[in-house]
């Protein structure tokens, strides 16, 4: 025996688990979200988590936290090319409608599911790996799509039950009118060096508009007297921005226009937004999202406008329990206990003859004694314990014992009628429940 003492295995920092409990939540948010997008006519999309890193490079922007400092990137030792961990989705998937022509025939409304992975330093709501919901629609220029992606996300709040979710919403322009602003704003805080920090030193001339987007407060009297890019804005880019808006009003959507929302990736024009919650904390951004016209020419593709946003599932999970959602129902069906070897051959049959039924079941295995077994079967939420034993097995029998329900007693039943005996007594509980 070796007496080395080995260092205990731990998951990566910033990295959770699900466990079992917090992962019934998820389903049902999932669930809710798969639902919705169907009603929004959206299709499901799945591309690979590793991507070419310049790929990023080139979607997100050189001069991005995300890609100066957040990814996760590695040498594929077998042949040398450089790969990141996708540390968000819109890239790969636009990355995957070019190179499947996906958008030749007609616009495209797609979303996915997944990981994205980010080396940001963690702390609640904000973590290293982390999943999000995103979705984009591909080859759409009116402002009209933009609104409906604003008006979804209101509904789901709604759908998920949740409250107090805040729209912001403001307009990015056109390259060139962003890049007559970036220049006036260049020459605005030149004159103001001695007030920025070194990081919007840093930025002052490769990417001004980040300092907006600066928290520093020494720093707040000097962003609020900038420049503004609306004042910089062409009547397009305005009639675009107006009507976004009078689609939100025409629906009763409350939403603050803040001009300093920039977003930190740079593939955006026009319309952004984000939908932000003060119940998490500081990482209060819950979903997020905007135009994002030039990206497919950029990436390679014949040029069509698009727009998206993505949604981070662990910080909405976390408002849908505090605000006290069910998860969903933990329990099965039936527990099927047995003793015996033709008692355990029986069981496989009838776990398996019920869940041709529908019923969902729980075979016990590992043995034990009947008395251990019916703890299992008590602590596993059945609504109801098959018991299989040899004078079961004998007469062709199971016992059907209810679980939950403390007037009903143990009885007998022919194994050809135990899934109509499970399935009338979940039905008649069912419309108990619901008198
Ligand atoms: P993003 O703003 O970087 O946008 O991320 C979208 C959402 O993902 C955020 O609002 C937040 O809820 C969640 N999120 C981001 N980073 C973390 C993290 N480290 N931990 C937990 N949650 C996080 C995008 O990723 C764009 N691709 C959105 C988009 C799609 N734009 C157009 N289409």
């Amino acid at each position: 025996m070796s007496n080395t003492i080995q260092a205990k295995l731990q998951g990566i920092r910033g990295m959770p688990d699900v466990l079992p409990g917090e992962a019934e939540f998820w389903e049902l948010f999932e669930e809710a979200v798969r639902s919705w997008l169907k009603s929004y006519g959206y299709r499901p999309i799945r591309m690979p988590i590793v991507e070419p890193t310049p790929l990023f490079k080139r979607a997100i922007g050189e001069v991005t936290d995300i890609v100066e400092k957040e990814m996760y990137s590695f040498v594929d030792s077998l042949n040398g090319e450089l790969l990141t961990l996708r540390p968000e989705g819109t890239a790969g998937c636009v990355r995957a409608v070019i190179q499947h022509n996906l958008i030749a025939q007609q616009p495209q409304r797609l979303y996915y599911i997944g990981q994205m992975f980010r080396h940001e330093r963690p702390q609640k709501g904000r973590y290293r790996q982390f999943h999000q919901v995103g979705v984009e629609a591909l080859g759409f220029s009116g402002p009209d799509i933009d609104a409906e992606m604003i008006l979804m996300g209101a509904r789901l709040w709604d759908d998920l039950g949740l409250e107090g979710i805040k729209l912001q919403l403001n307009t990015l322009g056109q390259p060139e009118e962003r890049a007559r602003h970036r220049a006036e704003l260049i020459a605005y805080f030149e004159q103001h060096q001695d007030v920025l920090d070194e990081d919007a030193k840093r930025r002052l001339h490769t990417n001004p508009l980040r300092i907006l987007d600066s928290k520093n407060p020494a720093m707040q009297p000097i962003i609020l007297g900038a420049p503004k890019l609306i004042d910089f804005l062409g009547e397009a880019s305005l009639e675009h921005f107006n009507a976004v808006q009078q689609v939100l009003r025409d629906a009763g959507l409350p939403f603050e226009i803040n001009p300093r929302l920039v977003r930190g990736l740079d593939y955006y024009n026009l319309t952004v937004f984000e939908w932000v919650t003060d119940r998490l904390g500081a990482q209060g951004t819950v979903c997020a999202g905007g135009r994002y016209d030039g990206l497919i020419g950029q990436l390679g593709g014949k040029p069509a406008p698009a727009c998206g946003f993505a949604m981070g599932v662990e910080r909405l999970v976390s408002l849908i329990r505090d605000a006290g959602g069910e998860p969903l129902p933990a329990g099965t069906d039936v527990y099927v206990v047995h003793q015996g070897e033709a008692a355990a051959r029986m069981a496989f049959r009838v776990a398996e003859g019920l869940r041709d039924n529908g019923v969902d079941v729980v075979l016990h295995c590992g043995g034990g004694s009947f008395k251990s077994q019916m703890k299992k079967a008590d602590s596993s939420g059945a609504m109801f314990a098959v018991i299989i034993g040899d004078d079961e097995v004998a007469a062709g029998e199971v016992s059907l014992k209810p679980m939950r329900d403390e007037g009903d007693e143990q009885k007998r039943v022919k194994i050809d009628d135990l899934a109509d005996a499970i399935m009338n007594t979940m039905l008649d509980c069912d419309e108990e429940e619901e008198a």
